[in-house]
Formats: structure tokens, sequence, C-alpha cells
């Protein structure tokens, strides 16, 4: 079932007129809601399902896509709804925006932080996620101890989680401190919890994980927890890539 919304509203969000504007058309008996003309205010309409229109022109939703980028937190849940009601991607950016709603393209992990990409585009969604368009997703992970260069190669060249062998990472190391080391990773499948899963496979336990990169879009300076929408150029290059 869609949305029920009054039909003042709906004229409003399609942009043919404003909230009030549409009361007036609605009291001058220009409206009709599936051939039927109303003239007394406060019907309610289902969206998708109810045909409006204004002096017998059908309208519709203008149907506006976002296209965002998150620097997503350690502990946020990456759907629109946690049935353990813990904080969500979208409660960080949803004041902002009003009626519209987004959804996260992928998942990062609860304990994962960095870039989260946030649509209301379900064939942008599809693009980004579906392995056959083979997406790179670029990753910082900091892994106690250190890591032989066996283990280096074992990601290149593709190890087994959950009996799938992953296809060759690039994978290289650009930090040892304090008992941690920091390997950037790319790898091209986005299989649930792929990279820590990676690392156990070579004995590795991940104690941070960051994204910084999907295709060639980079989550750059955005500082933790902000959002910016993709410029046009981002949304090509990932609907085309
Ligand atoms: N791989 C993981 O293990 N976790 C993520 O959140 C993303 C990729």
């Amino acid at each position: 079932m869609g949305e029920i919304v009054r039909l003042q509203k709906y004229i409003a969000m399609s942009g043919v007129a404003s909230r009030r504007a549409a009361e007036t058309m609605i009291q001058e008996g220009r409206v009709k809601v599936n051939g039927k003309k109303i003239t007394e205010q406060g019907v309610k309409i289902e969206i998708g399902a109810d045909n409006v229109s204004v002096d017998d022109k059908p309208i519709k939703l203008k149907n506006k896509k976002y296209y965002i980028m998150l620097n997503k937190p350690v502990g946020y849940v990456s759907t629109a709804k946690d049935q353990f009601d813990r904080p969500t991607v979208v409660d960080l950016i949803k004041e902002d925006l009003g009626d519209v709603r987004i959804f996260p393209v992928g998942r990062l992990d609860y304990e994962t932080e960095g870039l989260l990409l946030l649509t209301n585009d379900g064939d942008f969604t599809y693009k980004v996620t579906h392995p056959k368009f083979h997406t790179d997703k670029t990753y910082i992970a900091t892994i106690k101890g250190g890591i032989t260069i066996s283990g280096i190669n074992k990601l290149r060249n593709g190890v087994y989680i959950d009996d799938f062998k992953t296809s060759p990472a690039e994978a290289e190391i650009l930090d040892a401190v304090d008992g941690h080391t920091y390997i950037k990773i790319t790898i091209h499948e986005g299989k649930n919890r792929q990279v820590r899963k990676m690392f156990a496979a070579i004995g590795c336990t991940v104690v941070g994980l960051q994204r910084i990169k999907i295709g060639n879009v980079e989550l750059g300076n955005l500082p933790l927890g902000r959002w910016r929408h993709l410029t046009s150029h981002e949304v090509n290059y990932l609907m085309n890539s």
C-alpha cells in the first residue's frame, strides 16, 4: 500500500502549487480524484493508487532523486529502521531531508565506519551493489599485531571465506604503529563481513575498519557523522561504470 496523504499535500508535493494554493484549487472545483470532483478539504489519497488531476490534467510526483554520501560512525546500523532500536544511519540524515525516504546502498557493519551511500533511487542501488557490475570498494583495516608478506600475498591471490574464493584483492601495508598494522585493501565483491573474514582467513584480527572509497568516489575529508550530496559527476560515474 502506498503512503496516505492529504490531497492538498499531494498536490504540493507534485510541485503544481503550494499547499495553500492547492486548497483554493480544491475549493474552486478544479481537482478530481479518480475522475470524481472533490470540493471539500481534508480528503486523503493513497500515493501510487489514486489518480489525481487538476483542471483535468493528471499530476504525478516529481520523484526527485537523492544521492548522498555519509561518513558513518561506529555504532550505527545500516538500515532505515532497527529491530533493537539502535541508532540508524538514516537518523543522521533525515532531519535535514524532511519527508524524503532514503535507504543505504549496501551495508557497513555496526562497528565499521566510513563511506556509505544512501539514495531513494533503486536503479542506482542496483548498479552499485549488484556483483555483476564489480564496483570496487577500498578500506583501511587496522589489525592486531603484524602481517607477513605471505599473508598479504594470500589476500592478493584470493582467500576462501564460507566456501567462496574472493577475487584477487589489492592490498598494501600503510603503517605499523603501537602493535597495530594499517592495511589498505580493495575488494571487488561485497559479501557479508568480507574484509573481516578475509583477514580471519589468514589468521589476523581486524580491530578497526573504515571504508574510504567506492569505485572512484572517495570519502575525502568529510567529517565523521556528516553527509553531503554526491556531485552529478559522481552519480554519473557510479551509474555508468
Ligand atoms: N567488510 C566487512 O568486514 N565489514 C564491512 O562493514 C564492510 C566490508
